[in-house]
């Protein structure tokens, strides 16, 4: 029988574990690998022939099936996947950026043509997440998804938790292990959370998430005395990225969270990657696994080439349905209600607490735990509270009052808690 052709766009480390995957399992014959470089040494043995910097020959190849695309990237990846669809090839793409931002014409292209378009290795590596709430799950009955979904940034403040390393270290030995973006600031600055949380929670809810509508906050300014002090407290601090269904409304964000022990995504550590979900009628369940790295990553694309190789075969013309019916409203960061972790560094001389609390009770803020540990002769000593539940805006307004006074030496930290 012949077997369906396949045409890859990107020899990098994804696209060298993916061709790993297909010389070992034969279901499918590989027709070309398109990359501007074919010359550099890769850790797998290809057939010359195959190699090409020339794109076209592998949009318009009619033996070409399915087209996979692992260059990332907005263009050209946009462009070569828009053709390739146009061209009634199918399409598996890991490209978490394109989606996340031009994921409404690709989908419609895609329909429009009577294509397929996968995308499981987009979000959260290895673990089969797409799938999962694309199939089995009624996106009315879900109410949260809690998600750490960039290994880079699990990775780094795992270490930092785990090792005392510091932030810089940590992720030097992420980018040498090859979980990092090219730009790690995508992963440490939140970016890469928000593109797999839009896409994620798009499918969830059926409702388009935008770039846009998610606040995001990376975990740059979390220091190893914070995890410290998060740790005493009872917490671990993690990456989550979050969409939370309220009624009508959806709240959807990427900040580090001071997550209690007993919760079980604090226990996701390393690349790992985690996806808890929430819902009225499935009570809680947790996906777990690695969601960076390569071959993981290259098994999930793997596993979208070989459903479309199944649909193909039972001439299924029932296409995956990404049309976003529901029409929820994005809610404001600063209409939650939720506890916060705060470290002040204040002069350590009487009087100072008072004034601290003066300000967060006139903004209705009640504390709930004060730590003050080191006592200095001179210079500031740093001042941790936890308080209860309170609005966020009224937080943020009294911090800055509060950063105004002249006790205080820098900047506060508040970082979200979720117990
Ligand atoms: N840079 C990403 C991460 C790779 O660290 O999770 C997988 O998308």
């Amino acid at each position: 029988m012949k077997k369906v052709g396949v045409g890859l766009i990107g020899f990098g480390t994804i696209g060298t574990g993916l061709i790993k995957i297909i010389q070992q399992e034969k279901q499918v014959e590989l027709k070309h690998i398109a990359d501007l470089d074919i010359t550099t040494p890769r850790s797998v043995k290809v057939d010359k022939a195959l190699l090409t910097t020339d794109v076209s020959k592998v949009l318009n190849d009619p033996s070409v099936d399915i087209i996979v695309e692992l260059i990332g990237g907005i263009q050209p990846a946009k462009k070569f996947i828009l053709t390739a669809l146009k061209n009634k090839k199918h399409v598996v793409t890991a490209n978490k950026a394109l989606l996340a931002t031009h994921g409404d014409e690709i989908f419609q292209t895609a329909k429009d043509n009577n294509v397929y378009i996968k995308f499981e290795a987009s979000v959260a590596g290895g673990i089969p997440i797409i799938k999962a709430v694309r199939d089995s799950f009624r996106s009315s009955d879900i109410t949260s998804v809690l998600g750490i979904v960039n290994g880079t940034s699990n990775f780094i403040l795992s270490r930092m938790s785990l090792d005392g390393q510091t932030f810089s270290a940590a992720l030097k030995d992420a980018q040498g292990l090859g979980y990092a973006e090219t730009d790690a600031s995508l992963d440490i600055d939140g970016v890469d959370s928000a593109h797999k949380i839009a896409i994620l929670s798009s499918i969830i809810y059926r409702t388009r998430v935008d770039m846009g509508h998610i606040y995001v906050e990376g975990i740059r300014h979390i220091t190893l005395e914070d995890i410290q002090y998060a740790e005493e407290l009872g917490y671990v601090i993690k990456p989550l990225a979050i969409a939370n269904r309220d009624g009508n409304k959806l709240d959807v964000r990427v900040h580090p969270v001071l997550i209690s022990k007993e919760h079980l995504l604090s226990s996701v550590s390393d690349v790992y990657n985690a996806i808890y979900l929430r819902g009225d009628s499935i009570g809680e369940m947790m996906f777990y696994g690695l969601g960076a790295g390569q071959m993981p990553t290259a098994n999930a694309v793997y596993s979208d080439i070989i459903d479309i190789v199944g649909k193909m075969s039972a001439k299924s013309n029932v296409m995956d349905d990404y049309s976003f019916t529901n029409r929820l409203d994005i809610k404001e960061t600063s209409e939650n209600r939720l506890r916060y972790y705060i470290r002040f560094s204040a002069v350590d001389k009487p009087g100072v607490l008072a004034k601290i609390s003066g300000i967060l009770g006139r903004s209705k803020i009640s504390i709930a735990s004060v730590i003050q540990k080191d006592r200095k002769q001179s210079g500031a000593v740093p001042i941790i509270m936890m308080t209860h539940e309170a609005e966020e805006k009224n937080i943020h307004s009294a911090i800055r009052g509060i950063d105004k006074l002249d006790i205080i030496k820098s900047k506060s930290i508040i970082i979200r808690v979720k117990d």
